[in-house]
């Protein structure tokens, strides 16, 4: 029973009395339904002090409203909203149907289903410790008020050096702006360093999320053809005017090649002799399995002197889990004022109590022992995934990505639609992303594939549930091949 608050109901018709007005105010709100179906109206003494009016004519109004059917009188608890309200009323609501809201009608996404890309092994997060470290700070009175727009000093601190020991990033904590997610701070990086009209390089296909980006901002994109196994053509990059070139080297997403320490080298002297930016996001680095993970290009550039033109940008997202909504970006000095200026813009500081929270779980070494538990276990779901397609899809179907991060990517020369396969898919309860998707729509027309492609997360589904789910996408992908 919801308690309804008088809020803006307010007696407004002059020529009529008083319990009449009121009477109309009520019935007006109860069947717009903007008051509940059996919401507890406010008591008649309460509401009569809160309009000025006397307590008689609101008692009257309301015996008014239950003798038509709008609300229900309950001896000794009060006056509620009728849950069935009066026929005459609802038929004259159904022969004009509101439209629903646009919300009601947007289709909701499947979300965190098996292979969903992007999404870690929830199940296996210690969320119980995590749960300590947040009540150890919940109490703290000094995090209740507003807070450095930059990020928790701890946090920035523990980052500084877990960046440092792990992916040889060179900064100092006051370097580094705490976001919400990776994606706040692509949206920064990009509204900082590039203007409308500006072009960046950018990978295709690559990460959606940044060309949603781009596309707000009005940026160009000069799109960078990522072929399989072999990655983009640098010589483009060297040709190219673009103010900046947006890349994910560790791990191409979702082509999954990666970039080595030389080519880092030639992009860091390329963006230093043209003053270009370059933006590295370095969002799964962390889950290799076949090499160790090469230098970051933000480490590189420090040993080179061209730090001063990469803005380096990590999540939590992957390391941790999704909701949490935490990653950083690693500026030159030059760029954070201006970047703090933006992220003021965009909503300000970063809820308080779990940067402080995670600044504890990385300081006293849980994050780094989830890593690298996560990283055995996906290694061999990576493993796992890789055996059961070879297995159980037809040999046509090759898996093209590196062995490293939450994903594989498929690629097939035959005519099976790949959004018809996605879409089969769904409907069977697996999501899986058609490689279109991570086409930027503005370049697509310029880019011919003659193969299809589909992105497969393997970091939420549970070991033993792999197998089985890949033979059911097996006879999906069989079944339309056998159409086609
Ligand atoms: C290429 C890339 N960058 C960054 C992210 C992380 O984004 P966020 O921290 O906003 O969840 C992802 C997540 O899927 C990604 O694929």
């Amino acid at each position: 029973m919801t308690p309804i608050d008088s809020g803006d109901l307010t007696l407004s018709c002059k020529n009529s009395p008083l319990q009449q007005q009121l009477f109309q105010a009520i019935r007006s709100k109860v069947v717009s339904h903007l008051w509940p179906l059996g919401g507890k109206l406010p008591s008649t003494r309460k509401l009569a002090l809160e309009l000025s009016i006397s307590r008689n004519t609101v008692i009257a109004a309301y015996e008014q409203l239950v003798a038509e059917g709008y609300l229900e009188s309950r001896p000794g608890s009060g006056f509620f909203v009728a849950v069935e309200l009066p026929e005459h009323y609802l038929n004259v609501k159904d022969r004009n149907p509101k439209s629903p809201a646009p919300s009601a009608c947007r289709e909701r996404p499947l979300l965190n289903q098996p292979f969903s890309p992007g999404i870690p092994d929830l199940a296996q997060f210690p969320i119980e410790k995590w749960q300590r470290f947040l009540q150890r700070h919940s109490g703290r009175l000094s995090l209740l008020g507003c807070q450095d727009v930059q990020g928790s000093m701890a946090l920035r601190s523990a980052i500084a050096d877990y960046l440092a020991t792990s992916r040889s990033v060179s900064c100092s904590p006051s370097q580094i702006v705490i976001t919400s997610g990776a994606q706040q701070a692509l949206y920064i990086a990009s509204r900082v360093i590039l203007q409308s009209g500006d072009a960046l390089l950018m990978e295709q296909p690559g990460y959606t999320q940044m060309s949603k980006i781009l596309d707000l901002n009005r940026v160009q994109v000069e799109p960078l053809c990522v072929r399989q196994h072999q990655g983009f053509d640098l010589q483009q990059v060297f040709s190219s005017r673009a103010k900046a070139l947006y890349i994910t080297p560790s791990n191409q997403y979702p082509m999954g090649t990666t970039l080595n320490t030389e080519q880092r080298l030639a992009l860091i002297q390329w963006a230093v002799a043209s003053k270009s930016w370059i933006i590295e996001d370095d969002y799964d680095s962390e889950f290799q399995f076949a090499h160790r993970p090469y230098t970051s290009l933000q480490g590189l550039a420090s040993d080179v002197g061209g730090a001063n033109r990469v803005i380096y940008i990590g999540s939590f997202s992957k390391v941790m889990f999704n909701g949490l909504r935490l990653g950083y970006m690693v500026v030159p000095e030059s760029t954070l004022e201006q970047c703090l200026v933006v992220k003021d813009a965009m909503g300000g500081d970063t809820p308080t109590h779990t940067q402080e929270a995670l600044a504890d779980f990385i300081r006293e070494g849980d994050l780094l022992r989830h890593i690298r538990k996560m990283r055995r276990l996906y290694q061999h779901k990576h493993a796992l995934t890789c055996q059961s397609i070879h297995r159980h899809f037809s040999p046509q179907v090759q898996v093209i990505s590196q062995a490293a991060g939450l994903h594989v990517t498929l690629s097939w020369f035959c005519s099976v639609d790949e959004e018809e396969f996605v879409s089969q898919a769904a409907a069977n309860g697996l999501v899986i992303r058609a490689l279109s998707y991570y086409e930027d729509s503005a370049v697509k027309q310029g880019i011919t594939r003659d193969w299809g492609g589909v992105v497969l997360g393997f970091g939420n589904v549970a070991l033993d549930d792999i197998e089985s789910n890949i033979a059911k996408l097996a006879r999906i992908f069989d079944s339309l091949m056998a159409q086609a």
